[in-house]
């Protein structure tokens, strides 16, 4: 089949190396590729800084596909559903996943006790192949994938397996109460969401950070909300602080991880000599921006080691930190409700809709956020023929 294919960092290419996947397991199903997402955890593999990411690896955790074929154990999926396949793969029984943190699920990942499975996203997720190919396996089809409503496009879909619940997690674990000021840090695809939902939730103040123009005024329009480009900031927490009567945001949140720009010596210290998990500007602005008892949630990706942050500043100023990977599944009811309400069009964010073997350019554009690309979406080439 015609897959994505890992061959170093900033190297990836589609080629037909890899044979179609088989059921290897009664829970599983073979689902063909309708939609596949480049998601911005995607750029942290393609830039070479998760641990354990082999070459050969097919990336991709935000798709929809047809139901190609089914195991024996298999009871609610049948072949010719059009389902949306949340990130997490994840068993639905142990301790984790009956407490909803379908993320952490303790079955799914033998590599690790933190994160639990993710399709295509290196060992340190379970060595997993993703969705940036034609088919993918997909275990425990039970559980994880959703049948796509008829009143649901398929762009809407694709949104709901990851971007938008996470968006979604990260105002929702901000704690935000009626008329709260969220300040939102990144404006990709899952900082918008997240300023977004944080009107959902009951905000009566919603302010984007990034860097980048064509972001910001797309966050203008689409959250919509007030915006700071953190260029022309001197010093982050004094600048929120007097856009917020002086005490600072209510509520802070990362939606941007590891890669941040914004500090030399985080950039030099968290990427270039990776001594700790990521740069850690966003948390340092986070921690330091919010009010005293606020509270600061991060969906941001950070790597498994350790990060310098000051936690004494959270200490002292009695914040409420929270943090996970989004637990996709718990959100989608709601979610759904909320596309088929009209109130959101999460397909507005899409920009570049790229046929599969053009992965190589998909990934560069994205990366190198070129032709004000906000969201890319890959088409597989018999997609057409199921939709
Ligand atoms: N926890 C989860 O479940 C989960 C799920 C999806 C994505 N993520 C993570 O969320 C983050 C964002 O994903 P995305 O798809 O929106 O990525 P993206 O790369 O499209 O967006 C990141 C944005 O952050 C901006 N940015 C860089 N430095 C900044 C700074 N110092 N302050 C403010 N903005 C800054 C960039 O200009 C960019 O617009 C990534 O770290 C990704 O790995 C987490
Ligand atoms: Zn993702
Ligand atoms: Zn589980």
């Amino acid at each position: 089949m015609l897959a994505m294919n890992y061959r170093g960092p900033y190297r990836v290419r589609a080629d037909h190396r890899k044979p179609d996947p088989v059921i290897e397991h009664p829970q599983d199903a073979i689902v063909r590729v309708t939609r596949s997402c480049i998601c911005g955890s995607d750029l942290h593999l393609y830039h070479g800084l998760v641990p354990d990411t082999r070459v050969g690896s097919t990336f991709g955790h935000e798709f929809t596909g047809i139901v190609e074929e089914v195991g024996a154990g298999v009871q609610h999926l049948k072949k010719g559903d059009h389902v949306l396949v949340p990130f997490n793969i994840f068993c639905g029984s142990c301790f984790f996943c009956q407490k909803e943190l379908f993320g952490n699920c303790h079955n799914t990942n033998p590599e690790a006790t933190a994160v639990g499975g993710i399709f295509g996203y290196s060992h340190t997720a379970g060595g997993y192949d993703g969705g940036q190919a034609e088919y993918v396996r997909v275990p425990f089809a039970d559980i994880g994938p959703t049948v796509i409503p008829s009143d649901i496009e398929p762009d809407d879909a694709v949104l709901l397996t990851d971007a938008f619940p996470t968006g979604y997690q990260a105002a929702e674990m901000g704690g935000i109460e009626e008329g709260d000021t969220v300040v939102v840090f990144g404006a990709g695809p899952v900082g918008l969401f997240a300023a977004r939902s944080a009107w959902l939730l009951g905000a009566g103040r919603v302010i984007v950070v990034d860097h980048l123009e064509y972001r910001l005024a797309f966050a203008k329009r689409f959250a919509p909300c007030e915006v700071v480009n953190f260029r022309e900031v001197h010093d982050m927490a004094l600048h929120l602080k007097k856009m917020t009567d002086g005490l600072g945001p209510d509520v802070c949140i990362d939606a941007v991880g590891a890669e941040a720009a914004g500090s030399a010596m985080q950039r030099l210290t968290g990427v270039v000599v990776p001594l700790q998990g990521g740069a850690a500007t966003v948390l340092h602005w986070c921690i330091n921006s919010v009010r005293k008892g606020g509270t600061v949630s991060i969906v941001g990706v950070y790597g498994p080691t350790f990060n310098m942050v000051p936690i004494g500043n959270a200490v002292n100023k009695g914040l409420t930190l929270r943090m996970n990977q989004a637990s996709v599944k718990r959100h989608l009811p709601r979610l759904i409700e909320h596309i088929q309400a009209g109130r959101v069009k999460p397909s507005e964010i899409i920009t570049h809709r790229i046929p599969l073997e053009e992965v190589g350019e998909a990934y560069h554009l994205f990366s190198s956020k070129l032709d004000n690309c906000i969201k890319p979406v890959l088409i597989p080439p018999r997609a057409a023929l199921a939709h």
